[in-house]
């Protein structure tokens, strides 16, 4: 598929391979507008649908991973229009069905959406020289992706608020100290970094990879009874597969498993 604000390959060694989504407007620092979450919505989709495919690294450039919605894009859209097309909404929902991880290596600028992007990922990578805000409150309207509900699921109430409202931007160390990302690199080492984790999942069952980002999304959505119930159900689960003979059996014969992801 030709592809026009992002970039989309496959990368990595062995039976499962991972995806790589490079978010490519570089002269508006990867603002979103409708045709460039309509790709990322539609690689996500292909990609989640090969089944060579293990996981999916979503990066921008190292200037900006995105700099927030398109504004140019949303300046003259009235209410009527912003709720029939689903402004910068309809491709939000189509991230959340991938059911494979997704990786957000995140390098400068994620403002705004771009911010609520990386936040829709399931991890957050981040090399030293990222900055994350919400700074819709400068422009007269408030975060619309996930900015109010995931940010202080992530980051807790206070510093939820304290970025929303005043618009300021966190650099990598406080997003770490925060919780909102799980690890930060240097920048020149961000890609290496995220390939290798990408790589590393490609190693271990499909089955689990899924079953564990489906659980631990769960925790977002259930109370904790429901939820650890949910995830004793996967868990038991997960012993009708090869791999987990594969995996255990390996295990106890000290050599490298070999999944078949069945
Ligand atoms: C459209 C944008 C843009 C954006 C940057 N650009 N951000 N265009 N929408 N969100 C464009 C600039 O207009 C400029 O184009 C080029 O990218 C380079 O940006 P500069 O401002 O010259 O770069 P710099 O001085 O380095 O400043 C970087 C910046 C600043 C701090 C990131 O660009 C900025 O504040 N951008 C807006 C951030 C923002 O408000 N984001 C939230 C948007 S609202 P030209 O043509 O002049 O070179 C939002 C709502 C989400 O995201 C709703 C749900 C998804």
């Amino acid at each position: 598929t030709a592809y026009e604000n992002i970039l989309v390959e496959t990368r990595g060694e062995g039976p499962l391979r991972y995806g790589w989504i490079t978010l490519n407007r570089p002269k508006a620092l990867n603002a979103l507008n409708d045709a460039l979450m309509d790709e990322l919505g539609a690689a996500l989709l292909a990609l989640d649908a090969d089944e060579g495919v293990a996981c999916i690294v979503v990066t921008g450039s190292e200037k900006a991973f995105a700099a927030g919605a398109d504004i140019a894009m949303m300046n003259p859209f009235n209410f009527p229009d912003a709720y029939r097309r689903g402004l910068i909404s309809r491709n939000w929902d189509t991230i959340r069905q991938v059911r494979k991880p997704v990786i957000a290596a995140v390098s400068g600028f994620a403002l705004g959406g771009g911010c609520e992007v990386a936040m829709a990922c399931d991890m957050i990578l981040a090399a030293d020289n990222a900055k994350f805000g919400q700074p819709e409150i400068k422009l007269g309207i408030i975060p619309g992706a996930g900015g109010t509900q995931r940010l202080p699921r992530a980051v807790g109430k206070s510093k939820a608020m304290d970025l929303a409202l005043t618009g300021r931007m966190m650099d990598a160390a406080e997003a770490e100290r925060a919780g909102l990302v799980s690890r930060v690199v240097p920048a020149a080492e961000l890609h290496a970094e995220a390939a290798k984790a990408a790589q590393a999942m490609c190693g271990y069952s499909l089955l689990a990879l899924m079953a564990t980002k489906e659980s631990i999304n769960r925790a977002y959505e259930s109370p904790l009874a429901e939820g650890l119930l949910f995830e004793r159900r996967l868990f038991h689960a997960l012993f009708s597969s090869a791999d987990q003979k594969e995996g255990m059996g390996a295990f106890l014969e000290k050599r490298a498993p070999n999944f078949t992801h069945r």
